[in-house]
């Protein structure tokens, strides 16, 4: 994530800045920073830590201004502290960036860089990107900029001022920007709430769009050069409405937001050339002989998909274990143990003891995390960060995904490492992963929302659900259920489908809605033939099935279409229609699904 802002006017730059951050803040709060020029210099303040360190120093010493820009943090290269903070200036202090996403070729940049006698403050990859422009810059920042980026590979959302020039180039790939029209003004900002407080007209930039703005207008452009016309939109939405981005609930937002916090999940950890996965954690794959896999909740879910997907793809013993139970039953450890835990927030405490418990024991630890420097990550060997974002809606949606794509990035690193993995089967397997950000926003396209919708409301009025799913979807019935109870208040029960027969058979009737997972697998025949044990027994089935899959839709009440992925990833794309379901079931009850009854989004006390 990270929030970035700009203005160029009349106004002093610092108050458009300050009050733009502050609307960004969900983005990020390891750190914020502020480069304003006065026609002779830019002068550059940044501070570890929330927005208000920041803005409380400006404010007993303001800087003098009216053109900046400014940048609120989510760390993902280099520690979350002053050095690492934006923006970046280059040494002689005439160019500074700030930047949003992820530079993927940055350490080859670097070297290259460093060879040509660059000297760089900070650990992080946005850095690279000043020296760039200051090497290709030759009295033109806008080609300085375009030279540059030619040369990155990866996201960014990246804006820049010169000592030299009265106006300020931005460009995006993947990380978002937006434009704000004023009268003989111009701002930028990666969200619109971070605007709407001095302009409604907005102008929303595309993938690979540039734009150069001054105090009487913009110019866009493609990386190219070549002009583009982009419509100024004018927003209607309250400061509220904007915060969630024009969506009805937070919940809903980040649902939305999954393509976007997959891509960080993956970006910069695949490589199509070698096949390889590049994990950048200091772990040695031959040193441990079993995994356990630690978490609570939803997290916990995603841990069964990483058990699935490492015994399968990296052939080693996995158990996975809620946390507040692993405390308290004695386990098994040893040096031979990795033990992973997995969190959104970081702070559960039921899984920071359960990680204490592993290292009392002697294992190894990984966490799968999302939040940066939170209190696992500070006790953990090493960490697998999601790169999510922030997650405000109590149920948690992104994350989960994020949490099983990099279980995938794992098994694979995993199972490349040790050999349990041919080349041409982890290039096939890396391809389907890569696929991940397209396939959920092609789960997330306006006719699969609408018939989702219109299931969800047709049983909305039901006491009971069951879930059932197979093999590496099984978990994704178990968090189908979750979803539904934490924000409907529905009881809702999940199975692996072949154990239904087992006992929860007993419950089905005419009442009973039966969301089966039944998306192409090994394993669809036999989950075929659970549905079947459900419609002898006049059970409603509603159907998750792979697009195109009309033979399968016969034997269903309802269907809900995913697009086709492959089986490994499959969970990923499938948990979308679980949450949509769930979120409009919960809707259609007058829930509200921001805050769930009883829940926390974070759980500290055990
Ligand atoms: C469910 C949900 C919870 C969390 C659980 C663990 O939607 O959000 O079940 O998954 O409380 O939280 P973290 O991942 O922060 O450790």
């Amino acid at each position: 994530m990270c929030g970035i802002v700009g203005y160029i006017g009349p106004k002093q730059a610092q108050e458009v800045l300050i009050s733009g951050l502050s609307k960004l803040e969900y983005r990020g709060y390891d750190s914020a920073g502020v480069a304003i020029g006065d026609g002779a210099c830019i002068t550059v303040k940044k501070k570890a830590g929330k927005l208000a360190n920041l803005s409380g120093e400006l404010a007993a010493q303001p800087l003098a201004g009216t053109m900046g820009i400014g940048h609120t943090r989510w760390a993902t290269h280099g520690l979350p502290n002053d050095t690492n903070s934006h923006p970046h200036a280059t040494e002689d202090g005439q160019i500074v960036i700030v930047h949003n996403g992820i530079i993927e070729n940055y350490l080859s940049l670097k070297e290259g860089l460093m060879g040509r006698g660059h000297t760089f403050k900070s650990e992080t990859d946005s850095e690279v990107l000043a020296h760039l422009i200051e090497e290709a810059y030759q009295g033109d920042l806008e080609g300085a900029v375009r030279t540059a980026l030619s040369q990155v590979r990866g996201a960014y959302g990246i804006v820049v001022t010169h000592v030299n020039h009265r106006e300020i180039v931005a460009a995006r790939t993947v990380s978002p920007l937006v434009m704000g029209v004023g009268e003989g003004e111009m701002f930028l900002a990666s969200d619109v709430p971070a605007l709407l407080a001095y302009t409604r007209k907005m102008v929303f930039l595309h993938d690979g769009d540039m734009v150069v703005l001054n105090d009487d207008g913009y110019r866009v452009t493609d990386l190219a050069g070549t002009a583009l016309q982009r419509p100024v939109e004018t927003i209607e939405w309250d400061a509220e409405a904007a915060e969630k981005g024009g969506f009805d609930t937070y919940m809903l937002k980040e649902v939305y937001e999954q393509p976007q916090a997959l891509t960080n999940t993956l970006i910069g950890r695949l490589h199509d050339e070698t096949g390889e996965v590049n994990l950048d954690i200091n772990l040695d794959p031959a040193s441990f002989k079993r995994i356990s896999i630690i978490a609570c909740g939803t997290a916990f879910y995603a841990g069964l998909v990483g058990e699935y997907l490492i015994e399968q793809l990296a052939r080693i013993p996995v158990e996975c274990d809620v946390a507040s139970e692993y405390r308290y039953r004695d386990p098994l450890v040893s040096e031979n143990t990795l033990a992973i835990v997995v969190s959104q927030s970081g702070e559960t405490i039921d899984t920071l003891e359960a990680l204490r418990e592993a290292k009392k024991g002697g294992a190894k630890t990984l966490g799968v995390i999302n939040a940066k420097g939170s209190s696992m990550t500070r006790e953990l060997d090493d960490t697998l960060y999601i790169h999510a974002g922030p997650e405000i809606g109590v149920a948690s949606t992104k994350a989960y995904t994020s949490m099983v794509s990099a279980f995938l990035l794992l098994a694979l690193w995993l199972g490349r490492a040790r050999g349990t993995i041919s080349g041409e089967e982890g290039a096939e397997l890396l391809h389907a992963t890569r696929e991940l950000p397209r396939l959920v926003e092609e789960a997330l396209a306006e006719a699969r929302i609408e018939q989702i919708k219109r299931v969800a409301e047709k049983y909305h009025q039901a006491r009971d659900y069951l879930f059932l799913g197979r093999g590496v979807n099984s978990p994704t019935a178990y968090e189908g259920a979750l979803k539904l109870k934490e924000i409907s208040y529905i009881h809702a029960e999940a199975y692996a489908a072949g154990e239904m027969k087992h006992g929860p058979i007993a419950l089905i009737d005419s009442n009973l809605p039966v969301v089966v997972v039944a998306t192409e697998s090994r394993l669809l025949e036999k989950t075929i033939s659970n549905v079947q044990e459900v419609r002898a027994r006049g059970g409603k089935v509603i159907l998750i099935l792979s697009d195109g899959d009309t033979e399968n839709a016969q034997h269903a009440d309802d269907v809900i279409y995913v697009p086709r992925a492959h089986e490994m990833v499959s969970p990923v794309v499938n948990a979308v229609a679980m949450q949509l379901l769930a979120y409009f079931t919960a809707t259609a009850l007058g829930k509200d699904v921001d805050k769930p009854r009883n829940l926390a989004k974070s759980v500290t006390v055990e």
